[in-house]
This record gives structure tokens, C-alpha cells and sequence, in this order.
């Protein structure tokens, strides 16, 4: 049985009875990349795109996109090609953004870690914030800037303290995280930046975590940022933006997350209100941009019954595709054609499980399918945090990509070869 409407992109549906992503048959890429094999629509990322777009019409934003979810060259490319600047995390990162052809001016450098390297090169790129979590971070970013002559730009990153309603692994603006300095050792946070030589104050910046479906944690933020900007700048020191971060969700299984569109015109409404709607803002989307653009199709080797549970054996594992593992996130996993199969012994309740030797390496939980092996499956919500977040555990190699426009298929990234995986090793003498 197929399911008659699938959690996320319409741009991935079925089309007599088999999957397509925009107009390319998933089994058509399977049969030509092998599998397992990540494909991503273009349409769908920038229909995410074009709805935070709408929801700021008239506004002055940067949307940066928060490249950790999908860092695919070729995801980059597509984003800078829009005019999207890039929230990094590290110096590999950034390498990534100028390699896809992104404006370093229009890069943020986010991260409780940076290191003085990082710094270096980031300064030396020209890029527009650095968005310090520390006050001791302060200091090191003053003195390197110092040593080049140069003066950072910086944001401070504020932890609001409200709760985001999401995975606590992906909370990051509660008090106990790591991330970001006290609500309450803001201003003199702001007070120590503005008197360094090495630094020049541009903005203030929040992120309150990841996946998240509600609005309030958003409103909340928002009031408790207003209130600062008023307060630092009452102390005389002007922020030209306010960066508000990402964290918007997406539908994995029936989630109904606020369209970005709705909750901007929302949240610009309340700026309004209270006076800051002409500001330059910026955002930091990741997961909302990518999320329900992509799937990875996978082939079932084996179907192995048993007394308490059944499993379904794919060639796609944790590795891969790490979500459930880490956070037991849930990712719809459906045939790529609906064809009941041959010989098939009807549906069964599975446990879709990868190769890996781990009890941990699972994919799905008790999911209904009509499945033998060489059957191939496309698990659901894929862009995001999956090939990214992916590793070479048990030494398997990473999996190809492909990025689907329309009618056409473009292999983004070959499958690495197990040579790939040992290049930077070598025996001992
Ligand atoms: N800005 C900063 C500073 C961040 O740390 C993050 C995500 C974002 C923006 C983008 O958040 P998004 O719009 O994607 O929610 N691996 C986890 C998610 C980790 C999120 C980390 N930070 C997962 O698979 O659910």
C-alpha cells in the first residue's frame, strides 16, 4: 500500500504508481547511481526559499543560510546564486561557501569554539559577523584581529533563556546549554566589545534551537531581543541588525510547524509594534530550507522474521543517514514503487535496519510495509542533517548525490570509493 500523501515537499510524489522527485523517477536514479543515493529537488529548495522571501517583502533581511543541514557544493551554489549569504560553523565550512561561489561578506560565523585559526582565516576573507559566544572569546578575537590590523565585526549571541518545545540535543536557548552569553551579562558583555580596539560592534544575534513547530518560542524571543537592543543601545552602543537565527521545523510525520512565510509576517508585525521593523535583520535557516527537499532511496537485502520483531535489512545505515539514531527521529519511509511485489508475502510490521553492528542502526520502528529483497525504499525528509551529519563507520563509504531540476538529473557527488575513506592514512614503519 502507498501512502496518499507524504509528509513534506509536493514536489516528491507519486505519479502511477511510482515515486518521482519533480519529473525524474527515483527507481530511473537508483538504476543509474546505485543505492543508497541522496536526491534533492531544487524546486522545493527554493520554494522554502521563496517563502521566507515573501514573508520579508519590503523588509531589509540577509537570509543565511545555515549550511551544516545540507553543505553540498552544489546546495551552496544554488543558494548564493539566490542572493543567500551563509551562518558558518567553521573554517572548513567557509572553504565550502567560497568553493560554491559564496560572498564572504555576506557570511556569519556562529560557534561556542572558534579557534584562532579560524578566526584568522575568516578575517582574512572579509567576512560580515563574527558571532561571539563567550566574553573570553572577545578577547581572543580581539587580539587576532589586532595582529592583522583589522577590526572584527561582531554580534554577541544571546541565550534568551526561553524554551523552544524541541529535543533537548537541540535546544540551544535555554540556560543550561552551551550556547551563547546570559540574558544578564548581556550589556556588559556589549559594554567590554564596544571598548576593544580590535573589534566593531554590528549586531546582536539569537539562536534558540532546532525543529521547532510553535511560534511562541519565536514571539518570546523576539520581545526578550527587543529588550536588549533597547538596553545596550541606551548605553550607546548601536546595532545596526538583529539576527534572529533558524530553527524553524518541518513535517516528519504529520508535524505542523508555522508556514515561514506566516510566522515572518507575524514576528514582523510585533517588531513593528514596538517600533524596530525598519531594522536589518537576518535569519539563519537550515533544516526549513533543505529538510523535505531530499530522500535517500535505499534497496532492502533482506527480510528476516522473527519472534518479537521483524526486520527489514536496507543498505542505507546509521552512518548514513544518523537522525534516528542520535535524536529517534522519526523519517516516513515509503516504497519507490507501488506495486505490490511478486511472490511478496504481503505487508508485514518492520523494523528498517542498516548493516551496521549496532543495535542502534535503525532507520525506522515498526513501520508497515509490503517488502522482499531488491525492493527499494526512499526514506523521507532527507535534506537536512543527514548526508551532512553522515560518517564512514564500519568503513562504508559515503553515498552518491544527485540533484533533480525538473526533468533533469545532476550527480552532485559520486560515491566515494573505499580508497577515498583510507587516503589520509598510512601504515606504521
Ligand atoms: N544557527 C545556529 C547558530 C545553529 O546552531 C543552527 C543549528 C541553525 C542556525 C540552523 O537551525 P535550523 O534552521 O536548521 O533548525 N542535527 C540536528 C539539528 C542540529 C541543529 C544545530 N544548529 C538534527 O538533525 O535535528
Amino acid at each position: 500500500m502507498i501512502p496518499t500523501s507524504l509528509p513534506g515537499s509536493p514536489f516528491i510524489a507519486y505519479r502511477e504508481g511510482s515515486l518521482f522527485v519533480e519529473d525524474v523517477r527515483l527507481a530511473d536514479l537508483a538504476r543509474e547511481h546505485g543505492t543508497p543515493v541522496y536526491v534533492y529537488s531544487q524546486a522545493a529548495m527554493l520554494a522554502a526559499l521563496a517563502a521566507y522571501q515573501r514573508g520579508f517583502e519590503g523588509r531589509k533581511v540577509q537570509i543565511c543560510y545555515a549550511m551544516k543541514a545540507n553543505s553540498s557544493l552544489a546546495v551552496l551554489q544554488l543558494f548564493a546564486r539566490q542572493g543567500c549569504g551563509f551562518d558558518i560553523v567553521s573554517g572548513g565550512e567557509l572553504q565550502r561557501v567560497l568553493a560554491a561561489g559564496g560572498d564572504a561578506s555576506k557570511v556569519i560565523f556562529s560557534g561556542v569554539g572558534k579557534t584562532r585559526a579560524e578566526m584568522r582565516q575568516a578575517l582574512q576573507a572579509g567576512i560580515g559577523c563574527f558571532n561571539v559566544e563567550s566574553e573570553s572569546e572577545l578577547e581572543v578575537l580581539n587580539d587576532v584581529a589586532t595582529s592583522l590590523g583589522q577590526r572584527a565585526p561582531v554580534s554577541i549571541r544571546v541565550n534568551p533563556n526561553v524554551d523552544p518545545k524541541t529535543h533537548p540535543y537541540i535546544s540551544t536557548g535555554l540556560k543550561g546549554n552551551k550556547f551563547g552569553v546570559a540574558h544578564e551579562r548581556t550589556v556588559a558583555t556589549y559594554q567590554r566589545a564596544a571598548a576593544l580596539p580590535g573589534l566593531r560592534v554590528v549586531g546582536i544575534d539569537c539562536h534558540i534551537g532546532s525543529q521547532i513547530t510553535e511560534e511562541t518560542p519565536y514571539l518570546d524571543a523576539v520581545d526578550r531581543m527587543l529588550d536588549l537592543v533597547r538596553d545596550i543601545e541606551a548605553a550607546g552602543i548601536a546595532i545596526h541588525h538583529i539576527d534572529f537565527g533558524g530553527g524553524l521545523g518541518i513535517n516528519y510525520n504529520g508535524d505542523a510547524p508555522p508556514a515561514a512565510d506566516a510566522l515572518w509576517t507575524k514576528l514582523l508585525a510585533k517588531l513593528d509594534a514596538r517600533g524596530y521593523g525598519d531594522r536589518q535583520f537576518m535569519i539563519e535557516p537550515g533544516r526549513s530550507l533543505v529538510g523535505n527537499a531530499g530522500v535517500c532511496v535505499t534497496e532492502v537485502l533482506y527480510v528476516k522474521p522473527g519472534e518479537q520483531k521483524n526486520f527489514c535489512i536496507v543498505d542505507a545505515a546509521m552512518n548514513d543517514l544518523p537522525r534516528p539514531a542520535m535524536y529517534q527521529a522519526f523519517h516516513a519511509i515509503v516504497p519507490l514503487e507501488a506495486s505490490a511485489p511478486a511472490g511478496g508475502g504481503g505487508e508485514h510490521v518492520y523494523d528498517v535496519v542498516g548493516p551496521i553492528c549496532e543495535s542502534g542502526d535503525w532507520i525506522g520502528r515498526d513501520r508497515r510495509l509490503a517488502v522482499q529483497p531488491g525492493d527499494q525504499l526512499a526514506v523521507l525528509s532527507a535534506g537536512a542533517y543527514c548526508s551532512s551529519m553522515g560518517s564512514n563507520y564500519n568503513t562504508r563509504s559515503r553515498p552518491a548525490e544527485v540533484l533533480v531540476n525538473g526533468a533533469k538529473a545532476h550527480l552532485i557527488r559520486s560515491r566515494e570509493s573505499v580508497e577515498d575513506t583510507f587516503r589520509c592514512e598510512k601504515l606504521a614503519p
